[in-house]
């Protein structure tokens, strides 16, 4: 799949995320060949997707000076986490995302309070325990509502918001004595529980420079009103209202920029997204957490906004020139609904057979495949988050409405989705 330009980038992951990424990439003009480690069938239409175990570095080390690939893009954070960037960058080769001392901010909550409280940056009030009695003990003197982190990566599960002090008391035994979330739970993060209305920031950076993305918002909970328990994301929209141009610029001032600046004089520059979890409240918006990676479902909306060369961006992050570079954004919206397995967030079946794919992108949607494999000539469902159905129009109403519109076209046993995506910012206007 040979494109016009000289590039040739290699993407890590196979989700939602990473099929969005090499989309826009694919629409780079620099941009002659994408590889995707492991990548999916939706992928597969845009890039060349290569079996190889994505925690091996030396493995995808080889691969990448092999192919000569001039970037890679690496979507998950556990191999952020792991150092992935690193030993790519020891062995010459250019990779957009952080090292792994910057990827702590992701990998270890108790890391990114500190450097927030250090450095003045808007967050909720925390104490960090890694004695279940003392957490107990503090728990007991702050009352519920109170929100308990295990400290480490726990694939997005790993936050309790307890409501009442026995919940709370409940989650340190399942976190800490039962080690629900493994060794992540040998450290906990309590914190002063924030109301508010939730979004995402995301940004590029250079480790000097912010260009703040458009605001987005996940809908985290299985069933529309935000009910039922959590999954890893149900759907996105952006620009989202909430952050209006005043609270995108406190964000900018008062978090991003400062938590890059803060980065770098703690000796680990931070390069690539930032994703900046926030919580709008009365006060003005603080920090819920921090990624050191691009969101999932938010890049599935976010990236169809933008209207520079992705990989130009991608580029200037890397080798440090962001602040010579204008980056523009489409004065449009983008919604995606994920259409999930039955039973999700619980267990599920896979190997379900879809249709109705091409008939969706014949109504104008994107549809990308979060988790489906190939099977003969068919696609299957293949995880929890099966699809995300994107579309882009004038406004958040438009995009739903087309999203909407496409999503009937698909059908696979099981398949279950919010039917109020995008419907807070309409409400809001
Ligand atoms: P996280 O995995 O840190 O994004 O947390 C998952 C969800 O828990 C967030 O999206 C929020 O809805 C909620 N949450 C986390 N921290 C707080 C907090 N301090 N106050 C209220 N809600 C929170
Ligand atoms: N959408 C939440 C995340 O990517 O962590």
């Amino acid at each position: 799949m040979e494109r016009g330009g000289a590039m040739r980038i290699l993407v890590i992951g196979g989700g939602g995320r990473e099929h969005a990424l090499c989309w826009k990439l694919a629409a780079s003009p620099r941009v002659k060949q994408i590889y995707c480690v492991p990548g999916n069938p939706g992928i597969a239409d845009l890039a060349e997707c290569v079996r190889l175990d994505s925690s091996d570095h030396e493995a995808l080390y080889q691969f990448a000076a092999q192919m000569a690939i001039d970037l890679t893009v690496v979507g998950p954070e556990l191999p952020l986490v792991n150092g992935i960037v690193d030993y790519f960058a020891a062995r010459g080769l250019k990779v957009f995302g952080p090292s792994q001392a910057a990827a702590q901010i992701e990998g270890s909550k108790s890391f990114a309070k500190s450097l927030m409280q250090k450095y003045n940056i808007p967050t909720a009030n925390f104490a960090v325990f890694t004695n279940m009695a003392a957490a107990k003990d503090y728990i007991r003197r702050q009352g519920a509502p109170i929100v308990i982190k295990a400290d480490g990566l726990a694939a997005g599960k790993g936050v309790v918001v307890a409501m009442t002090e026995n919940e709370a008391l409940a989650a340190i035994d399942l976190i800490m004595r039962d080690r629900a979330f493994g060794s992540a739970g040998s450290q906990v993060v309590i914190e002063e529980f924030m109301t508010g209305e939730e979004a995402s920031l995301l940004a590029f950076t250079d480790g000097y420079t912010v260009v703040p993305m458009a605001a987005a918002q996940d809908h985290k909970r299985i069933f529309d009103n935000d009910q039922g328990p959590n999954t890893g994301g149900m759907g996105a929209y952006a620009p989202a209202p909430v952050v209006t141009e005043a609270i995108r610029e406190r964000v900018v001032r008062e978090i991003l920029q400062p938590t890059v600046d803060a980065m770098r004089a703690e000796g680990c520059l931070y390069k690539g997204c930032l994703y900046a979890g926030l919580m709008i409240t009365a006060e003005g918006p603080k920090v819920v957490e921090f990624n050191a990676r691009f969101g999932d479902p938010e890049t599935q909306v976010v990236l169809p906004l933008l209207d520079t060369d992705l990989a130009a961006v991608m580029e200037a992050c890397v080798d440090g020139k962001l602040a010579g570079l204008e980056v523009k954004w489409k004065k449009q919206a983008a919604v995606s609904v994920v259409l999930a397995a039955g039973g999700y967030p619980g267990s599920y079946q896979t190997g379900h057979t879809i249709t109705g794919l091409e008939n969706a992108a014949k109504m104008g949607a994107i549809v990308f495949h979060a988790g489906t494999a190939e099977r003969g000539d068919e696609i299957v469902t293949n995880g929890g988050r099966v699809l995300a159905v994107t579309a882009i129009a004038a406004d958040v109403a438009a995009a739903v409405r087309k999203a909407y519109g496409a999503i009937p076209e698909i059908k696979f046993e099981g398949m279950q989705y919010r039917k109020d995506i995008g419907a807070k910012a309409i409400n809001r206007k």
